[in-house]
């Protein structure tokens, strides 16, 4: 199915327990929205100026890139709200013929935003489709087959497409350049990451002391989707083990149990690091031989594994791959050292 949904963030009956928790959790607002100020402000702006001006032109396509768990989702939910258009959701691998595409477009009303997830995984004739829907709001489609083949151009609705990447590198370069407003979503602050547990209790309606709060921001990898997850398995254990609360003691011994240490990083983490160390030592190595000592795909290892310890100074990159810094040679000592 090349749409997969159309939202407002509303809960339905099919949706599991946690994707309704998950959904709830959705900010709808950029006044709900912590942290990416500088995100936020010019989109804003954008807005602002396309509701300002009310001439049936639309806000540009935006392109959203950087590392997952960042709100790049809700960020287009946001935009769509702020907009006031509906929001239909695809992504990149479900749109698998240009007809699929076709029909996504020709489906779409004036003004409505349609986000893309993981846009660098488009196939090269699907994308080639999009150029001109973007660029002209036009579809130009091939009727019939052989010499009997004619092409035929489409008008479409004024539409803005918000894509979203893990990596803008590996976007096509015609593709990059249909884009009007491109931004990277940074890394949270743990102050705004506090906020979002502190949030994101509030809705559950759990209490939580302050200094849980900080002990759990500190672990999160300064992603508010981590802190969420940390958060919703600090509540059970409390639920389970304590009388609800999320309090210090509640926070450390689960976070104890799920093995997640100091700077946020779990059994995966240390165990990618521990592998390059052992093989490698003070050598660079390069991704797809990372990928082989972990049993993980190389693109799992660069989007996942990797933007979080390079943000943290554990491993760097060289242009002959990556090494474990000293930083990281002694985080797994004193990890080591604990057990
Ligand atoms: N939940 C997940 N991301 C969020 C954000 N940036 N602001 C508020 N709540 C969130």
């Amino acid at each position: 199915m090349a749409i997969e949904r159309l939202v407002e963030p509303t809960v339905a009956e099919n949706d599991s327990e946690e994707e309704k928790i998950e959904i709830s959790l959705r900010p709808v607002t950029f006044g709900e929205y912590i942290g990416q100020e500088h995100l936020k402000n010019n989109i804003r702006l954008a807005i602002d100026a396309v509701k300002k001006r009310n001439d049936g032109t639309t806000l540009d396509h935006v392109l959203l890139y950087g590392p997952p768990g960042l709100g790049k989702t809700t960020m287009a939910g946001v935009i769509a709200h702020e907009l006031g258009a509906s929001l239909r959701v695809t992504s990149g691998p479900a749109i698998e013929r240009a007809g699929d595409l076709a029909s996504i477009l020709t489906n779409l009303k004036d003004g409505d935003v349609l986000f893309i997830d993981e846009i660098h995984r488009l196939r090269r004739t699907v994308e080639e489709i999009l150029y001109s829907a973007m660029e002209d709001y036009k579809l130009d489609i091939v009727i019939g087959k052989g010499p009997a083949a004619r092409s035929v151009r489409l008008d479409l609705p004024k539409f803005t497409v918000i894509g979203a990447t893990t990596r803008t590198g590996s976007l096509a370069g015609p593709l990059r350049d249909r884009f009007g407003i491109i931004h990277r979503l940074e890394y949270y602050k743990e102050p705004e990451i506090e906020q979002i547990i502190n949030r994101t209790a509030g809705i559950l309606n759990t209490k939580i002391v302050p200094e849980a709060t900080g002990l759990l921001a500190t672990r999160s990898r300064l992603t508010p989707r981590i802190a969420n997850r940390l958060f919703k398995r600090v509540r059970d254990f409390a639920d389970v083990n304590g009388d609800g609360i999320v309090d210090r003691e509640m926070a450390v011994r689960s976070l104890e149990l799920m093995e997640i240490d100091e700077l946020g990083l779990d059994p995966a983490d240390r165990n990618m690091l521990q592998l390059m160390y052992d093989n490698y030592g003070d050598r660079p190595v390069g991704l797809t031989t990372i990928a082989a000592l972990t049993g993980d795909e190389a693109s799992t290892i660069e989007d996942y594994y990797e933007p979080y310890l390079l943000q943290m100074g554990l491993i760097a990159r060289t242009s002959r791959g990556r090494v474990v810094t000293e930083k990281g040679k002694s985080h797994l000592k004193n990890y080591k050292n604990k057990l």
